[in-house]
């Protein structure tokens, strides 16, 4: 299998080295410590190799995140990146015509592109604040379709889909048969409310892909997991025999231990709070600067797609921030080739603390000025 680069993480790769504030990173302001999980009888785990399923607790727990799921729905997987790339793998046949769903991140678009599939791109668009449109997604989809691939909450745009949206996306695969995979991580880390509606949830040939990463603060676990029907779960578990051959037993003690009942419901509070408090200040910022800056309101934290109206292109501006102020940031032409205009676009997290965040904006207000001789759009 040839899998194109991954320009984001790519990006990343290069740009966010020790001494820089990273901007491109999306997880909570504050991610747990290991003190803040840690319990002195954990030191009594034997260090086995894990169930090809996963640890049969956190299992249980990650199905209640779903309604209408038990255990047997779960495979734990290192991450939700495990997930999208098993999924993907036993989803998509070659030959196959998948749609596509972008501006999106693009681990599931890469994988599919790697399985030598046609592809037929569904395109969010600006003037629509990126909203998803259902009427105009089903004029993409045909008989030859056999997979619908979607990234919800999304990344990079900060949209969410209701359950109306979900429910008639469903309705449309049902009416084709096809399969729907999903990458979910960011559910959850929505500001307020419940957690929004997960396909798995509306549909039985959905596999969406979730993980401890985004609203808990435990990117640095790397446990995840991959819902859908059962046979699914077992083929998974078959493809990940290739993958990890299981998972890792101490981490996924430790994420079965964040996620019983009473500990995980803290833990969205404090990972909404933390967010809520970062995206106050960025919000603000984005206020301060509306002349040259401009937004949809991210739905949930912590990601925003900004248009700048600066006299240069986004993959300069980037460039310039990283070398002289230490600052990483993404540039949408470099990294989301499917965002028109992408040089008027950047990708930014606010997931640092309120006084950290601040004093790198300003920072970046002072790189702006540099190129504030307004352009025509
Ligand atoms: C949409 C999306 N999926 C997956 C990931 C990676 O998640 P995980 O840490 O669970 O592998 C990211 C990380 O930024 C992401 O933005």
């Amino acid at each position: 299998m040839k899998i194109p680069d991954f320009e984001l993480e790519r990006w990343k790769a290069k740009r966010v080295i020790p001494g820089v504030v990273d901007l491109t990173e999306t997880g909570l302001p504050e991610p747990l410590r290991l003190r803040d999980i840690f319990s002195e009888d954990i030191l009594d785990l034997r260090m086995d190799y894990a169930s090809i399923y996963g640890n049969e607790t956190l299992r249980q727990e990650i199905a209640e995140l779903y309604s209408g799921k038990d255990k047997d729905n779960v495979l734990v997987t290192s991450s939700t990146s495990e997930s999208n790339m098993i999924q993907t793998n036993l989803v998509v046949n070659n030959g196959d015509t998948v749609i596509l769903q972008v501006p999106s991140f693009m681990q599931i678009p890469g994988l599919v592109e790697a399985n030598g599939v046609r592809i037929v791109k569904y395109t969010t668009q600006p003037e629509n604040n990126f909203e998803f449109d259902v009427e105009a997604f089903n004029e993409c989809v045909t008989s030859k379709t056999r997979v619908f691939a979607f990234n919800f909450p999304n990344n990079p745009t900060g949209r969410v889909l209701s359950k109306e949206q979900v429910r008639a996306i469903c309705e449309i695969a049902k009416d084709h048969d096809a399969w729907i995979i999903v990458d979910e991580v960011y559910r959850g880390i929505e500001f307020e409310g419940p957690f929004s509606p997960s396909f798995a949830e509306y549909y039985d040939k959905a596999v969406v892909a979730g993980s401890v990463s985004k609203i808990f603060g435990l990117a640095g676990l790397r446990v995840g997991w991959m819902v859908g029907p059962k046979d699914i779960i077992e083929k998974g578990s078959a493809y990940k025999e290739y993958t990890t051959l299981g998972g890792s037993v101490l981490s996924e003690e430790l994420a079965a231990r964040v996620l019983e009942k009473r500990m995980r419901q803290r833990l969205i509070e404090r990972g909404r709070k933390l967010v809520a408090e970062s995206f106050a200040v960025f919000d603000k910022w984005m206020d301060q600067n509306s002349d040259f800056l401009s937004y949809a309101k991210p739905k949930f934290g912590v990601i925003a797609l900004v248009k700048h109206r600066l006299n240069t292109t986004s993959r300069e501006f980037c460039t310039r921030l990283a070398d002289e102020r230490k600052i990483a940031v993404v540039p949408c032409d470099e990294c989301f080739p499917d965002i028109q205009d992408g040089k008027h676009y950047l990708r930014m997290s606010y997931c640092h603390p309120p006084s950290l965040l601040r004093e790198t904006l300003d920072k970046i207000t002072e790189t702006m000025e540099q190129y504030y001789q307004r352009v025509e759009a």
